[in-house]
């Protein structure tokens, strides 16, 4: 018999990868299921850029390998949207790393700084994949809790009181999915000097700095942040270029270096229609967010009537692509989650996917129309099941 390796044991499918396949079964019985679960952008990409990748097609090898650290106008594209957006400073040369997403970059990080037994702390809720990477490759899990009365930040103080001799890296995420705070600079601030002093990597995953958000947060905008953070950005949300799989690293010459050795031994760059493609995106001006925001807020809006007829509380300043509502009965998350889904044919997410902390809590998703919102809200508010 041939055995899977033991640390895929430890290993559990990914929650929408299963719970997607109940879906479809679901919709092949005949069920009208609404996904408001998955944070997958249903709007179209601009149009430039499609155009651009169609023209990039026919460019003289197109269709050869690339190279590991991308063309130079994506990365300079990439500083660019970071001095545009952020008034952050980049050397497109070598502090910046394309990646397939931000969630290859979460696994190549991993791999550059994780050894077996080391000790990585991951917030709780948080996106699932901090923890999947930590476990594949044998390293520990600590998870660290975000609570709402201290508005979603991690305690640096309780943090502080814990035995961090064997803690190498630590995720955080602002602004955060899935609860949707802002970044507090101050208290990101203490973090710095928290890992600083701990000599641990602080990486901020920041994929939905865009998204329904004011003010535009980078990590780098903080002081000390160049010598032990890195951040993810992606232009999946930003750009609803999802399936571009299309993301990117910043930080200080050495990490990306670090990142870049492992991998270029797992893949042999990105497809150059797709990379000139992703350079036209970062190039877009302001207008571009903010017509996909005008759209997220009507959304928005529409999710906040059906959390009220549910009796679940919002906090109407948060922000990004989800809305994270609190329940107020006696019912968990997945009850209520299996309540919606098989009762009204409406897919959220229960907030226990992204830990423990999340058991009061579900996840509605801004990735769907406004009709769609509109039939939800009937639904929920008829007494008739679907
Ligand atoms: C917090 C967070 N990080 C990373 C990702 C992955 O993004 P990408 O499409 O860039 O891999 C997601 C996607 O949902 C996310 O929510």
């Amino acid at each position: 018999m041939i055995s899977v390796s033991s640390r895929l044991q430890e290993t559990k499918e990914y929650y929408f990868s299963k719970k997607l396949r109940e879906v479809a079964q679901l919709k092949k019985q005949g069920k009208p299921i609404i996904n408001l679960g998955i944070g997958s952008p249903d709007l179209a990409p601009p149009q430039d850029v499609t155009e651009e990748l169609m023209k990039a097609m026919q460019a003289p090898g197109a269709y050869q390998y690339q190279a590991y650290k991308g063309i130079d106008e994506l990365r300079e594209a990439m500083c660019n949207f970071y001095q545009t957006h952020y008034k952050v400073d980049v050397n497109p040369d070598s502090q910046v790393l394309p990646l397939m997403g931000s969630k290859e970059g979460i696994a190549l990080i991993s791999m550059a700084f994780l050894n077996e037994g080391d000790e990585v702390l991951v917030p709780n809720p948080g996106y699932p994949t901090y923890q999947a990477a930590t476990k594949l490759l044998n390293a520990k899990l600590i998870s660290y809790d975000l609570m709402e009365e201290n508005s979603w930040h991690p305690d640096v103080e309780a943090l502080q009181n814990m035995d961090l001799s064997r803690v190498k890296l630590m995720w955080i995420n602002y602004p955060n999915m899935p609860t949707g705070e802002t970044a507090d600079r101050e208290k990101l601030q203490d973090l710095i000097r928290f890992a600083k002093a701990n000599s641990i990597l602080l990486v901020n995953d920041n994929p939905y700095s865009m998204v329904l958000t004011d003010e535009k947060f980078s990590i780098f905008q903080l002081k000390g942040a160049h010598d032990v953070c890195l951040e993810l950005n992606s232009l999946s949300k930003s750009f609803n270029l999802a399936g571009f799989r299309v993301g990117f690293l910043m930080g200080n010459s050495e990490f990306i270096l670090a990142v870049l050795k492992v991998k270029s031994n797992m893949d042999s760059g990105m497809f150059f229609p797709i990379q000139k493609a992703a350079a036209k995106a970062l190039n877009l001006d302001l207008s571009w967010f903010a017509r996909q925001n005008d759209i997220y807020k009507s959304r928005r809006a529409l999710v906040w009537d059906i959390c009220e007829a549910l009796h679940l509380t919002v906090n109407k300043n948060a922000v990004g692509l989800f809305v994270w509502a609190k329940i107020n009965s006696t019912l968990s998350a997945e009850e209520l989650a299996d309540e919606l889904l098989y009762g009204k044919g409406i897919f959220v997410t229960p907030g226990t996917v992204f830990g423990d902390n999340g058991a009061n809590y579900v996840r509605f998703s801004l990735c769907v129309s406004e009709d769609e919102l509109e039939v939800c809200k009937h639904r929920i508010l008829k007494p008739k099941a679907v």
